[in-house]
């Protein structure tokens, strides 16, 4: 177990980072099945890769001082998988806590879960909630899980949470929307990345991406290194994000 520094300030001027960093990236992390398939292996072996890089970009994120990294590690399509697929997912899931909990917890880092991890089996769950649980009072990263995520069905969910709290119409604003999703506590999603070439969002994220920023990368998941990241916070630096105003 290693406690990793942050980055002083030298050291992300270095990296070309100079400026307002990204307060909340989010990450479609795809192309593990490709990985795979371009090495004739099965496609968990691309899923095992994949966490490889989810460890290193965590890890970084925290270096550079990011408040809230929310990856989509699955989602509510993806049970349309095969049964063995979604089941290697699921053990390399709960693999994946087990070995980084510790370190996890000890950089301040906290867990929180977006999704509905009820059809879980036990162990899965037990393991999920043991994290957050374990690290729910730490103030570093917040490391954000989307599992069994679908942002319609996060919406959905939002909407009948409103409606079984008796609001009535005109008390129901954005702010009570938001504060009815699962991303409730965290800060705005600036940045949206995704790896692997799609550029779609896969219903990740819908009602935060409102205005966030675009970046989207050929490089596969499992070859997706903190360089790459710094090059994606980059991307984003250099946009000119206007919120509907007129801006310079
Ligand atoms: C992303 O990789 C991981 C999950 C969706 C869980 P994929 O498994 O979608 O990889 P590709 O898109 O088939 O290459
Ligand atoms: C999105 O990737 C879901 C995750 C990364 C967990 P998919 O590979 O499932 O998305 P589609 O099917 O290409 O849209
Ligand atoms: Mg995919």
């Amino acid at each position: 177990m290693r406690i990793y520094e942050r980055y002083t300030r030298e050291q992300i001027e270095g990296f070309g980072l100079a400026g307002e960093l990204p307060k909340h990236i989010g990450i479609i992390m795809d192309g593990n099945g490709r990985w795979a398939k371009k090495r004739f292996m099965p496609r968990p072996v691309g899923h095992r890769a994949g966490m490889e890089s989810l460890h290193e970009i965590v890890r970084e994120a925290h270096c550079l001082g990011i408040e809230a990294l929310t990856v989509y590690a699955f989602s509510t399509e993806n049970w349309q998988r095969p049964v063995q697929e979604v089941n290697a997912l699921f053990s390399l899931l709960t693999e994946y806590f087990a070995k980084e909990i510790d370190e996890l917890d000890a950089n301040g880092m906290r867990i929180i879960l977006l999704g509905d991890i009820e059809p879980f089996p036990d162990k899965v769950r037990e393991c999920l909630k043991d994290a957050v649980e374990r690290t729910k009072n730490n103030s570093g990263l917040r490391f954000c899980i989307a599992i069994n995520y679908g942002a319609r069905a996060e919406i959905v969910r939002a909407v009948r949470n409103i409606v079984k709290a008796g609001a009535a119409p005109e008390q129901i604003d954005e702010e009570l929307v938001s504060r009815n999703l699962y991303t409730k506590d965290l800060p705005e999603l600036d940045l949206v990345v995704r790896t692997a070439g799609e550029q779609r969002l896969s219903n990740f994220l819908l009602w935060q991406a409102a205005y966030a920023e675009f970046v989207f990368t050929e490089v596969l998941w499992p070859d997706y290194t903190p360089e790459e990241l710094r090059k994606s916070i980059k991307i984003f630096m250099k946009r000119t994000r206007r919120f509907g105003r007129v801006v310079g």
